[in-house]
């Protein structure tokens, strides 16, 4: 779809990045840090600082104490650590429950690694975890769960009830949670984050992970960490010495630096993107789109049946992009088979104007 949006240069709310940098003071950090040194191997754990850093972000937000040098892992980007974490635990045939729609790079990374997934639906406009059929995905073969809250593409963040579900599954089958928290500051309405390593019962065997890419929109940089208790962490560590060994040390001080951030920037980022999303669904709404209720992340999922289009998701976005010059993904993709054809996801993590071209662009082409 990318490819097709730039042969049509059309506004491309596919992809799921912000268009403007974060923070310019963590850019600066990052810049004096690159030229003040050093710039060899860091240790591969993560620089001090940066596991300090994160140690004291979940402290800060989550009262959670981690002891930085034995619980914190800073590898490149949060795919790092889920790929760390898929090839540390799990073994040949070993199955991982899964909740779809879901973020793309979960099924190759776990096949990879030998997993065997097992897919629980969650279905729109509700999103509500569907607790037989989840509790049944599990067996003496389940070696872990793989928690994407707040959740891409479904922007569902899940209820503490939903979570405690899950823990305590996880606690009946001995499983492992590995948490894909990278959302966690995006957010909307009031909801606060509530990692699954705080319950009762997960600290030794949840993995939060969390990324700079998300929480300083800094996507490029691609420095992820992950927490969890040190016989958890070793074997993802083992993994994460020959798949990447380090990330870059001026990022890593940047990101140290950012994560101390007072609370005001945390809230901004929340509610600059609350803003978008508002602005953003209201376009799609006034157009006749059935946009189902966005509770966090960067993402908005829309129906497109209402619109009367004479064809499927993937139909459709490569319709709207030639013909309308805006660009969305099919949803049917987050699904590993047989996902439904006419929901299309939008990235609204755009400057308003380009959000408001993008929804001027489609009132022309639907309404004339
Ligand atoms: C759910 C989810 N996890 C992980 C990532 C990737 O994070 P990173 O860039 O830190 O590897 C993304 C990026 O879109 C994502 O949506």
């Amino acid at each position: 779809m990318s490819r097709l949006a730039i042969e049509h240069d059309s506004i491309n709310l596919g992809q799921g990045f912000p268009d403007e940098d974060g923070p310019v003071d963590v850019r600066q950090a990052a810049a004096d840090a690159l030229i003040a040194g050093p710039n060899q191997y860091p240790p591969m754990m993560g620089i001090p600082e940066l596991r300090e850093a994160v140690a004291l972000h979940s402290k800060h937000h989550y009262d959670l104490d981690v002891d930085w040098q034995t619980e914190v892992m800073v590898a490149s980007g949060a795919t790092e650590v889920l790929t760390s974490c898929m090839l540390g635990l799990i073994d040949p045939g070993d199955e991982v429950v899964l909740i779809e729609p879901l973020y793309d790079c979960y099924l190759p990374i776990i096949r990879r690694a030998g997993g065997v997934p097992k897919m629980v639906r969650i279905e729109p406009p509700g999103w509500v975890l569907p607790r037989d059929t989840l509790a049944m995905a599990f067996s003496q073969n389940t070696k872990l769960v793989l928690l994407n809250n707040p959740m891409n593409p479904a922007a569902k963040v899940f209820t503490d009830d939903e979570l405690a579900f899950i823990a305590d599954l996880a606690i009946a089958h001995d499983a492992y949670v590995v948490c894909d928290e990278v959302y966690e500051h995006i957010v909307f309405d009031g909801r606060g984050h509530t990692p699954l390593i705080s319950l009762p019962g997960m600290r030794d065997r949840a993995i939060k992970i969390g990324s700079a890419g998300k929480t300083f929109s800094l996507t490029g940089w691609k420095v992820g960490y992950a927490t969890a208790a040190p016989e958890v962490l070793a074997p993802i560590a083992k993994a994460h010495q020959f798949v990447t060994f380090t990330t870059p040390p001026n990022l890593q001080k940047a990101v140290a630096y950012g994560l101390g951030k007072d609370d005001a920037y945390f809230k901004g980022l929340s509610d600059e993107m609350q803003s978008k999303r508002d602005r953003f669904a209201a376009g799609l709404n006034k157009l006749g789109f059935g946009v189902i209720d966005c509770q966090g992340t960067y993402f908005m999922f829309a129906d497109i049946r209402p619109l009367g289009f004479d064809g499927d998701d993937e139909e459709f976005c490569r319709h709207i992009t030639t013909e309308a010059g805006v660009t969305a993904v099919p949803v049917s993709a987050f699904y590993l088979e047989n996902g439904p054809k006419y929901f299309v996801r939008f990235c609204f993590s755009k400057k308003i104007e380009v959000l408001d071209a993008a929804i001027d662009r489609l009132q022309l082409h639907f309404k004339g």
